[in-house]
């Protein structure tokens, strides 16, 4: 399994470019299943999460070739297996999003339940729900969820909890049902508008994108389109993050600075000069940050991905920063890593406590989750002398070439093999 290597204490400066959104070509790839026509995405990025979703979508039936430049095409002719088996699903609970389009294409779907999580017990009962309100049937069996409909009917479905992919299976499903479909206390995250706006280019018709009300016409079919994928913020927040931590100076290009406000006020607060254009972001820190109180909840306000990346922030950071986390329960696994660094951090239910230290040191901490592993790699980047990240792989899933990209930035980042 590979680790990273990191020596702490380089400021970072100068400029990187930002990739394509995992949260969002992750729905929008398995938006291809509900057309037989080709569907091309530019700005995919190279991910591991990337790779899983393609792997079960050629299993699923879908042929596709991709480019060196970030391009696929993705086509999806005939049914090969009804299937998303749990091997795959277990690597990733995003393979849910299979469920929607594949119910409302060929009236049928096998998908895995996908089991435990490190960040909670993350159920898909709103998934569930809401396709049977459209009328499908479901049985879950042997670990899989078997769903059936001959053709999905529009409802009127309210969340009770506000769901990212649970919006997005849902309104993939609704794009190919019959009659009207209303999504109410939708999720309103930038990626839940991205695979919209592909879903319209793709012929469907959706009302109210970007609100907490969703409103799709069904039709009959969907034809191809050709589809950039936004970038990815959380990916920019982290490097925005890094860059403060280590009092440096860095330019992100090819962003979305208007995905990013709550984050960029956070950082502002915290003493940071940004300046943000339509698609960079330049930020400069001059001095030890302020420490930043937050609460994570759905979008527009403080997303948890960006969570324990401010954890980090504040371990190094001037005061006592208060950090509470709604969305996910048991989302605090760095902070026993982070103590390990030398943080200090009192944890109590859903908040935590931060006290700024003047100095992390090193030590061998472990990823355990995406975002928590971002934070240690934040985290080190301060610390004196040299961190070894094991289980690096959980990085690899969200961030394309961290190690370069940090490294073009003046970090000191070794992949151990
Ligand atoms: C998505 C993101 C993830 C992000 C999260 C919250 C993707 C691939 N992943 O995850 O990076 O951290 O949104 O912004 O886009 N819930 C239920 N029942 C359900 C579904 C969800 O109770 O059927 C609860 C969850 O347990 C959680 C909350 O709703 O407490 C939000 O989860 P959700 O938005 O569904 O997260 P994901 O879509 O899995």
């Amino acid at each position: 399994m590979d680790k990273l290597a990191i020596q702490g204490g380089h400021r970072l400066c100068g400029e990187i470019r930002i990739s394509g959104a995992k949260n969002a070509a992750l729905p929008i790839l398995c938006a291809a299943l509900l057309s037989a026509d080709t569907l091309h995405l530019d700005n995919l990025p190279k991910l591991q999460d990337i790779s899983t979703t393609l792997t079960l979508l050629g299993h699923i039936g879908c042929e596709m070739s991709r480019d060196e430049q970030g391009g696929i095409d993705l086509q999806a002719v005939q049914l090969k297996q009804l299937e998303a088996p749990y091997s795959l699903v277990k690597t990733m609970r995003a393979s849910i999003l299979v469920l929607g389009p594949m119910l409302a294409r060929w009236g049928e779907a096998r998908v895995s339940l996908p089991g435990g999580c490190a960040i909670g017990s993350r159920p898909v009962d709103l998934h569930i729900k809401g396709l049977q309100a459209m009328g499908a049937e479901i049985h879950i069996e042997h670990g899989y969820i078997h769903a059936r409909a001959s053709r999905l009917q529009g409802a009127r479905i309210v969340m009770d909890t506000v769901t990212v992919t649970g919006t997005e299976n849902l309104m993939m499903a609704a794009t190919l049902a019959e009659g009207t479909t209303i999504l109410e206390n939708a999720a309103r995250e930038p990626e839940v508008t991205d695979l919209a706006h592909c879903l319209i280019a793709m012929g469907a018709d959706i009302q109210g994108v970007g609100t907490d009300t969703i409103i799709i016409q069904g039709v009959k079919r969907l034809h191809g389109a050709s589809y950039p994928i936004m970038p990815d913020r959380i990916e920019t927040g982290t490097y925005l993050v890094a860059a403060v931590m280590t009092q440096g100076n860095v330019t992100l290009t090819h962003t979305r600075p208007d995905t990013l406000d709550v984050v960029i006020d956070k950082l502002r607060a915290s003493g940071a000069l940004i300046q943000a254009t339509d698609h960079h972001i330049t930020v400069q820190m001059h001095q030890r940050p302020e420490s930043i109180s937050l609460r994570t909840a759905p979008y527009p306000a403080f997303p948890t991905d960006m969570q324990a990346q401010f954890m980090a922030l504040n371990c190094i950071a001037n005061g006592v920063g208060r950090v509470t986390e709604t969305i996910f329960e048991n989302r605090f696994m760095h902070v026993q890593e982070m103590q390990r660094l030398g943080a200090q951090i009192e944890v109590e239910g859903n908040t935590a406590l931060v006290y700024g230290v003047a100095q992390l040191q090193a030590a061998t901490v472990m990823a355990t989750d995406l975002r928590a592993s971002a934070s240690l790699v934040l985290a080190a980047l301060v610390a004196e002398s040299e961190t070894t990240i094991e289980r690096i792989y959980h990085i690899d899933r969200g961030y394309e070439g961290i190690e370069e990209k940090l490294n073009q930035l003046g970090a000191k980042v070794r992949r151990i093999h």
